[in-house]
């Protein structure tokens, strides 16, 4: 089973980000393409939550969202982003620090055809983050939205769509017995990836 779409693929950190996740997925992590995504606010706080990586190419990660969310409003004042990725079945960890950029509107309305029918609905009626009185409502207004627009063919809204995660950094962690743990470090330097070790 495919979790996310494989695009062009020749750059080593990032053919070993997909050998990982192929390889938790072997091992039976039920999500192995969902990673916690860190933004930070204009003052500097961060903050972390899952997201689903949805596509991944040697230009980087993709994951869609409403751009109209918490960390939508975040990447908009600063679009450097930082995530991880670890594996209960494996082990291992992935760090990756870079930055964030809207995907092109093709890619987002092309994804969002794809999605299951309920899948669109909730991001037509649910504007992300926002405050809402009761959970009940939002599910009569989805309910209320499929019975208004049975047959027809959604159309993506503009405030969701992806974002391209273009990684700088790439860090490799995999545990060791002593604390020994390894860690391999890929840095992009003159749009060259280069290898390093460090302690752990
Ligand atoms: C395993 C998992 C995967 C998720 N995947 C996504 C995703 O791909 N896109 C998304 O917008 N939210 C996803 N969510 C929900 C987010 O974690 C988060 O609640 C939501 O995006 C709002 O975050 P924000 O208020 O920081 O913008 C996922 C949650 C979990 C637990």
């Amino acid at each position: 089973m495919s979790f996310y779409d494989c695009l062009k693929l020749t750059e080593e950190p990032l053919i070993e980000l997909k050998n990982w996740i192929d390889e938790a997925n072997t091992n039976g992590a039920p999500l192995p393409h969902a990673m916690n995504l860190a933004t930070v606010d204009k003052t500097g706080r961060p903050s972390a939550r899952m997201v689903l990586m949805k596509s991944l190419s040697d230009e980087g990660l993709v994951f869609f969202t409403d751009y109209s969310s918490q960390k939508g409003r975040h990447l908009a004042e600063n679009s450097f982003s930082s995530c991880t990725f670890w594996w209960p079945s494996t082990d291992k960890q992935i760090r990756i620090d870079g930055e964030c950029s809207k995907v092109p509107d093709l890619d987002s309305d092309r994804y969002f055809e794809s999605r299951p029918l309920g899948s669109q609905i909730s991001a037509i009626i649910s504007r992300q983050s926002s405050e809402i009185q009761t959970y009940e409502e939002l599910v009569q207004d989805s309910k209320k939205f499929k019975e208004k627009n049975n047959e027809v063919k959604l159309n993506r809204p503009e405030r969701w769509g992806g974002y391209l995660l273009r990684p700088f950094r790439i860090e490799f962690w995999e545990n060791q017995s002593n604390r020994l743990h390894k860690r391999k470090l890929y840095q992009l330097d003159s749009h060259k990836w280069k290898k390093s070790l460090l302690s752990p």
